[in-house]
């Protein structure tokens, strides 16, 4: 949600800090931060707005003396977004400096009893109160990391924080509770983040940390221990493969638009060591040691969420398995939550650290269930916690709008069919796929790429025409059946988020029982008709709409007998897999106009690339 840096090391810390921030500034973007000490005395530096602010601020300020640092870039979350809101939070003494991300969800409580002891608050933050409670700690505790412990366990919620004090100006302190934290080991400096990119271009080697973990840092050395007892934990630092490369524009106007037109190498990459020697069969070693589910309940939020909707018609098509899909924070506070006997749940999540679902997928293993991630953020908490981690290998995505990471998803779930119904046939079940049928359906997905390749330049091309054209709707309708359907709630997904023009995703079945009402001649339609078993009903509802004078664009294929305002032709490719060739048109639509109305395409308003929070 929020974004956090925190450095010890030997260079001029402040503005590692700040090109830090500016990586992970697609995690909130509404105020951002800075402390480090100078002459003795902790100084906090914030701006609302974007980093530039802060930046500005900064010019003004002697900072390069100053060797050890943190910052925060912010999502709010308590109070609006406001200097004073902004991290870091000072304790009332000015000797302790705090960052967070997350919710203390019983700050009122502490704030009462911090109050009655003559504590007085500046903000309307959650983090604000804990600053204050772990000095109110020290006071009791032999030293710094003890009273840290100690008020972070009398918090209830989601964090990351990291903490400064000016005894201590070389010294970061940070802990993790159910909100992501990264600890990174450079030569002679040393860094904790929320995200990987914010301190990759220094170093490699990485610890994750796990929940109820405290990490203690300076330059040259580092500490991380249990916060129950504050006992000493050890891990084997990993090393990071991907560069920074990987997580930078390359050239497009936008990382989202760098990002739609990574897809083919997604599949390619995708695919890499995902198929068996003949062709006929995935391999997903990861799925070898479980059984084949009986039933899959499919759980996860937003985009994700989209993607599992549209795997379910492979999973059932493809594999014959039951597969139930669902939204993660309805799914965890559904009581009547009954799951049966070799029912596997799998969780999709692009960040691998949303609230909802990381709350999902730990209910679901309270309830005995089998439960697999889907992730992209390797080391994430989910891919941590899920009985069986897939990663989806689709890289950083930097927008806040998800596009590749969709893709990658659907190619894992379509992977995920062909390898269920391998199973079953080679344990001669008669209701799932032939090798022959496997072969083909991967023979498509080997094509995908080379496809969408030459594709992608013309689609754009489209994308910029309509959204000139369509620019003063006010309102959309997405229209799609079968596996479009999630398909069209994508589409209106991305127009929204992105341009803020109120779109809405249906099923193209329900219309006539009540949205249709809506339609006039200022109310287009986005309709998704390609050339399936579906066709002839996508034709009629067009035509409903088309009857109250609504305007038409359809995604569809080549010599459809169709008369529509723009017939947008997309390859041809057969169902459900028709789907990759029509997403990148959906998001490429969004993009562009967003990018004609002037909106913040990376950075839409009031979001955060990952919703670690409820
Ligand atoms: O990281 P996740 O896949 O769990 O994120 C889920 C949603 O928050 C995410 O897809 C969100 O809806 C995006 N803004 C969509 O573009």
């Amino acid at each position: 949600m929020c974004g956090i840096i925190g450095y010890a090391g030997h260079r001029p810390a402040v503005p590692v800090v700040v090109e830090g921030l500016r990586r992970l500034e697609y995690r909130g973007y509404d105020s951002a931060g800075t402390a480090f000490v100078r002459q003795g005395d902790l100084r906090v530096v914030r701006a609302k707005g974007k980093l530039a602010a802060l930046e500005e601020k900064l010019a003004g300020e002697p900072v390069v003396t100053a060797t050890c640092a943190m910052g925060h870039t912010r999502w709010a979350t308590h109070g609006v977004p406001a200097e004073r809101n902004a991290h870091p939070h000072l304790s009332n003494d000015g000797t302790l400096a705090l960052v967070h991300n997350g919710i203390i969800e019983n700050y009122q409580e502490i704030k009462e009893d911090l109050t009655a002891r003559g504590y007085v608050f500046h903000s309307e933050t959650d983090t604000e109160v804990l600053v204050n409670l772990i000095a109110e700690r020290r006071k009791s505790e032999k030293d710094l990391r003890g009273a840290f412990a100690a008020a972070l366990r009398e918090a209830k919620g989601a964090y990351a924080v990291c903490l400064m004090c000016n005894d201590e100006p070389e010294t970061v302190y940070a802990a993790r509770m159910s909100a992501p934290l990264i600890f990174g080991l450079g030569t002679g400096e040393n860094f904790v983040a929320s995200d990987i990119p914010a301190f990759l271009p220094y170093t490699r080697q990485v610890v994750f940390l796990e929940d109820g973990e405290i990490v203690c840092a300076t330059a040259t050395n580092y500490e991380t221990l249990r916060l129950e007892d504050l006992r000493p934990t050890t891990h084997v630092p990993q090393t990071i493969l991907w560069d920074m490369q990987a997580a930078q524009k390359g050239g497009y106007r936008h990382f989202m638009l760098k990002e739609i037109f990574e897809q083919p190498r997604v599949i390619t990459d995708g695919l890499t060591g995902r198929v068996n020697g003949d062709g006929d069969g995935a391999l997903l070693p990861e799925l070898d040691s479980l059984p084949v589910p009986e039933r899959l309940h499919i759980v996860a939020c937003g985009t994700s969420w989209h993607s599992g909707l549209w795997g379910r018609h492979l999973l059932e098509h493809w594999a014959h398995i039951p597969v139930q899909v669902e939204i993660a924070s309805e799914f965890r506070y559904r009581e009547s939550l009954l799951l049966r006997k070799d029912d596997m749940v799998l969780v999709i999540s692009q960040s691998g650290e949303t609230a909802d679902t990381l709350a999902a997928l730990r209910i679901a293993r309270e309830q005995g269930a089998t439960v697999l991630g889907l992730c992209n953020v390797v080391g994430s908490s989910i891919a941590r916690e899920a009985s069986s981690a897939l990663y989806t290998q689709a890289g950083p995505e930097i927008s806040v709008a998800s596009t590749k990471a969709m893709c990658s998803q659907m190619l894992m779930l379509a992977l995920m069919a062909l390898y269920w119904s391998g199973r079953k046939d080679a344990g001669d079940a008669s209701d799932t796929q032939t090798k022959d049928q496997r072969r083909y359906l991967i023979g498509l997905l080997e094509s995908l790429p080379a496809l969408l390749e030459a594709h992608l330049p013309g689609m754009h091309e489209n994308a910029r025409r309509l959204a000139r054209k369509y620019a003063d709707a006010r309102n959309f309708f997405y229209l799609g059946r079968g596996h479009c359907f999630p398909l069209a709630l994508e589409g209106a997904l991305k127009l929204k988020e992105l341009s803020y023009i109120h779109a809405e995703g249906y099923a193209a079945g329900e219309m006539k029982h009540g949205p249709i009402a809506l339609i006039d001649s200022a109310f287009p339609t986005f309709a998704l008709a390609l050339d399936d078993a579906l066709f002839p009903k996508a034709k009629s509802n067009i035509v409903e709409v088309q009857a109250r004078q609504g305007k038409v664009i359809a995604l569809a294929n080549e010599g459809l007998d169709l008369a529509v305002d723009d017939h947008w032709v997309i390859p041809r490719l057969p169902a459900p897999l028709s789907a990759f060739a029509a997403l990148p048109a959906l998001q490429l639509f969004s993009y562009e106009m967003a990018d004609y109305l002037g909106k913040d395409v990376d950075q839409p308003r009031n979001l955060a690339k990952s919703v670690t929070v409820e």
